[in-house]
């Protein structure tokens, strides 16, 4: 399942020079040299690009150090160097590289630490996720207030003890609410995938607490903080959760529900983007 090429699969390396390498590749071949907010497109999201501001360059994700070729079609393996009105530069990651691959969680990881590597002090998370919280509907942006990790990894290695309080920036949160003030939050539970979860997990999601399941940003989240940088967490409901909704999932459900929300959202993001 490995792809031995990949450096940061080499247990001796050190996937923090890795991110410096990658960030001095995206300098080289994007001609930006700092960026200063980073912003992972999930399911739903990626129009979000075309409405930040001018894209001065894009790469394909495999020309940068320690990126992995994207396992889906859907999940676009680019980076994307964009100019704001108000001359800030937005690294867009749309490289995804999710737990369930079975890469590891340095991979995972890697977009947050390269984004911080090149200078970004801000990482916006984006994701199609399920919602449970009564009232909630496919195609509704939700914000990220906090999250459960199920996945029981966690991008840290050694005895690293990070704080998790206000991971998702309150500051931020405000900001976006004072753009839309009718979003909501929740608490999002990573599940390790690629299965959707079972009506009794997700049962079990809402008993501790959560209220969005999906299969990212959590471990993203972490490193995020790991790397000092300001979070602000969005999910798209692209579905209720198994068993809340009492239709089979699928992802092309998934996919279409993004499709669908896609301009509305996408717009929204935006400005949330202009304001940081
Ligand atoms: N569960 C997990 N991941 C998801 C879901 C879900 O219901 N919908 C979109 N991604």
């Amino acid at each position: 399942m490995s792809d031995i090429s990949n450096p940061l699969d080499d247990p001796t390396s050190d996937p923090f020079e890795l991110a410096a390498d990658a960030a001095a590749d995206i300098a080289r071949l994007t001609g930006v040299d700092r960026h200063d907010i980073a912003l992972t497109l999930g399911s739903g999201w990626g129009k979000a690009a075309d409405l930040i501001g001018e894209t001065t360059a894009t790469i394909p994700a495999t020309e940068v150090t320690g990126f992995s070729k994207p396992a889906l079609a859907g999940h676009v393996g680019s980076l994307r160097s964009i100019l704001t009105p108000t001359g800030r530069r937005v690294l867009v990651i749309g490289a995804r590289t999710h737990y369930y691959e079975g890469h590891g969680v340095r991979r995972v990881v890697h977009s947050v630490r390269t984004a911080a590597a090149t200078g970004a002090r801000t990482m916006v998370l984006t994701n199609g996720a399920g919602g449970i919280k009564a009232g909630w509907k496919p195609g509704q942006p939700v914000l990220i207030s906090d999250h459960i990790n199920l996945t029981g990894d966690s991008p840290l290695e050694g005895a690293t003890f990070i704080d998790l309080t206000d991971l998702y920036s309150v500051r931020l949160r405000d900001l976006a609410r004072r753009i839309d003030p009718t979003l909501d939050e929740g608490v999002y539970c990573q599940f390790r995938g690629p299965q959707y979860e079972t009506p009794a997990e997700v049962r079990m999601a809402k008993t501790i607490g959560g209220s969005i399941v999906g299969m990212s940003t959590a471990l993203e989240a972490i490193a995020a903080r790991q790397a000092g940088m300001e979070i602000l967490g969005f999910s798209l409901i692209t579905n209720m959760a198994a068993g809340i909704q009492t239709t089979p999932l699928s992802h092309h459900e998934v996919i279409e529900a993004g499709r669908e929300a896609e301009p509305v959202i996408s717009a929204l993001l935006a400005r949330v983007i202009g304001e940081l």
